[in-house]
């Protein structure tokens, strides 16, 4: 299971592309790939999500991910988080959940397991030293510094950056019969890419769930066009 930005908004996240996205298209197709201007939630991406961006000015990307931050303090679960919940109650470590979201909301429908590719909005890590990522959710108006005297950076994987746990990704992808999709536009790698993998495999179904067709569409073996939340509790019978 792959979630993207689209399982979040019906929870008042922006997306960054599609209808009321906070990005414009082609802001960089790849994590690790070249990133082009565009403007992202009103900032340009080179900016605020680059670590060029953060060694030119740590304290304007401070500030845009402490709003975030504040922001992410009053949304809820939907109806969409809450069904992949059930449904690892349900089936247990047979479903592997991972995320594009930096957003803590499948962990607060109670989600136990969950792999963030792209790290994690509350937390923290030095920009330097190998102290273990925490739990931060604090807001700062100026860049907090760790103990080794280094500046502290939100724990985000920025575009130029590989994303996290990719060798456990792909292990669930070799062992994997059905791979489903919710909200992703398939703009960028290389979590864009898993259903291609897949289908080059030719063992799982795969499955889009999502407003609109995504741009790897091709790849699956069907879309389901709609609301996350309206789909998939009735796509894993969850009520
Ligand atoms: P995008 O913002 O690219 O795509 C969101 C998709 O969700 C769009 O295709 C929308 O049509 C769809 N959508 C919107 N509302 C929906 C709803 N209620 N139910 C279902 N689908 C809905 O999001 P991602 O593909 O997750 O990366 O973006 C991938 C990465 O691009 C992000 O993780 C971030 C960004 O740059 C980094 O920060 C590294």
């Amino acid at each position: 299971m792959l979630t993207g930005a689209g399982i979040s908004a019906e929870s008042g996240v922006r997306t960054f592309r599609g209808a009321g996205g906070a990005g414009s298209a082609g802001d960089g197709r790849s994590p690790q790939g070249g990133a082009s201007i565009a403007l992202w939630y009103e900032h340009r991406l080179e900016d605020v999500a680059t670590p060029e961006g953060f060694e030119r000015d740590p304290q304007l990307v401070w500030r845009f991910y402490s709003e975030r931050r504040k922001l992410a303090a009053s949304v809820q679960p939907n109806p969409a988080h809450l069904a992949l919940a059930k449904l690892e109650e349900r089936i247990g470590e047979r479903l592997f959940l991972c995320t594009q979201n930096v957003d803590a909301l499948h962990e607060k429908a109670g989600s136990r397991e969950v792999l963030h590719m792209h790290g994690q909005l509350l937390a923290t890590r030095c920009s330097k030293c190998d102290r273990a990522p925490f739990r931060d959710p604090s807001a700062y108006e100026s860049p907090p510094r760790c103990d080794c005297g280094a500046l502290l950076r939100p724990h985000v994987v920025w575009f130029g950056e590989m994303p996290f746990g990719l060798a456990q990704i792909y292990r669930a992808l070799e062992a994997c019969d059905l791979f489903v999709s919710v909200g992703s536009s398939g703009a960028v790698y290389p979590a864009a890419g898993f259903v291609s993998h897949l289908r080059h495999l030719g063992r799982a179904r795969c499955v889009y769930v999502g407003l609109e067709r995504p741009e790897n569409a091709h790849s699956f073996d069907e879309c389901r066009l709609g609301k996350a939340g309206e789909l998939l509790p009735s796509l894993f019978r969850i009520d």
